[in-house]
């Protein structure tokens, strides 16, 4: 671990959950840099890590639903306008969250779910793939006899990437892709494509994204309240600890039971993070450095 949610950050700025969060920064710091704009930084960060088979949370690769069927969940938002864009199991794309950016940009809808979703992608110029690697088939067989043995709660693999981004220019955006809880009931939807829960964009105040158990999430608008919270002149860290404990309130369950994790980052630079799970780290890329950091643990 070599950085610390309090040191200063300089513009370009990106967060993201969890270690495979940094390539993927570095990724949008680069885009940036070759004369990207801010969007197309965050989709092709977040890109690197649907594509990357060794993580099975996210894009290929990504465990699937409880009938071995991938489905994923993705949204994007721009700070300016308030524009957003969102998909929702979606089945046979391996970068939702181009078809969430598409959807924003090109359609008045915010958001396409199951196989209409697919029909946009297809329609738009994706090219479709069979998502299920061996890997993640040989784990989902693995899973069903577990289950045929009684021996199935295990509900490992959440760890969905938000990616956030304030370009020098001020401006602010964020994405968030999953696969999704693993071997999940076909056609659940969790937090990270439903805006406001898994991802919230204010461009005046600033932005949050989300890791964990969507369920425990998506109730609370979780990102939306850091937002919120924020706004309210709260530091990024503060506002996710805070959203952790209003969560924890509503739930009545010991902290450590709910896996819920944030990463925020304030129009001003700011960043913060604060989740409940031990193993929780986040990525930040700015101007000068690339560190991961351990998130203020709230217990
Ligand atoms: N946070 C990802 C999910 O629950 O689907």
């Amino acid at each position: 671990m070599s950085g610390q949610l309090a040191a200063s950050f300089s513009k370009p700025i990106f967060i993201a959950t969890w270690p495979f969060g940094k390539s993927a920064c570095e990724k949008s710091k680069s885009v940036l840099g070759a004369g990207g704009s801010l969007l197309d930084a965050i989709e092709r960060g977040i890109n690197l890590t649907e594509l990357d088979e060794t993580v099975d949370s996210v894009g290929y690769g990504g465990l699937p639903n409880a009938d071995g069927v991938v489905q994923l969940d993705a949204s994007f938002m721009d700070g300016r306008g308030q524009k957003a864009g969102a998909v929702a199991a979606l089945e046979g794309y391996p970068n939702p969250i181009s078809v969430a950016r598409r959807i924003m940009e090109t359609t008045r809808h915010v958001m396409l779910a199951g196989s209409d979703a697919a029909r946009f992608a297809d329609q738009n110029g994706f090219q479709s793939r069979d998502m299920l690697t061996a890997e993640a088939r040989k784990s989902w067989l693995d899973f069903k006899a577990r289950r045929a043995r009684g021996n199935a709660e295990d509900e490992k693999s959440h760890d969905t990437i938000s990616l956030l981004g304030l370009a020098a220019d001020g401006h602010l955006a964020g994405g968030c892709s999953t696969s999704g809880l693993a071997y999940k009931l076909p056609g659940r939807v969790g937090d990270s494509p439903l805006i406001g829960s898994g991802l919230y964009v204010d461009g005046s105040v600033g932005a949050a994204g989300a890791t964990g158990i969507g369920e425990n999430v998506l109730r609370y608008c979780g990102s939306f309240l850091i937002v919120e919270f924020m706004r309210q002149g709260m530091t990024p860290t503060e506002a996710c600890e805070k959203a952790i404990r209003r969560i924890g309130a509503g739930e009545q369950k010991p902290l450590e039971q709910l896996s819920v994790n944030f990463v925020a980052l304030r129009q001003d630079g700011l960043v913060g993070a604060a989740g409940t799970d031990v193993e929780f780290l986040c990525a930040v890329v700015d101007a000068s450095q690339s560190v991961l950091i351990r998130p203020s643990l709230v217990r």
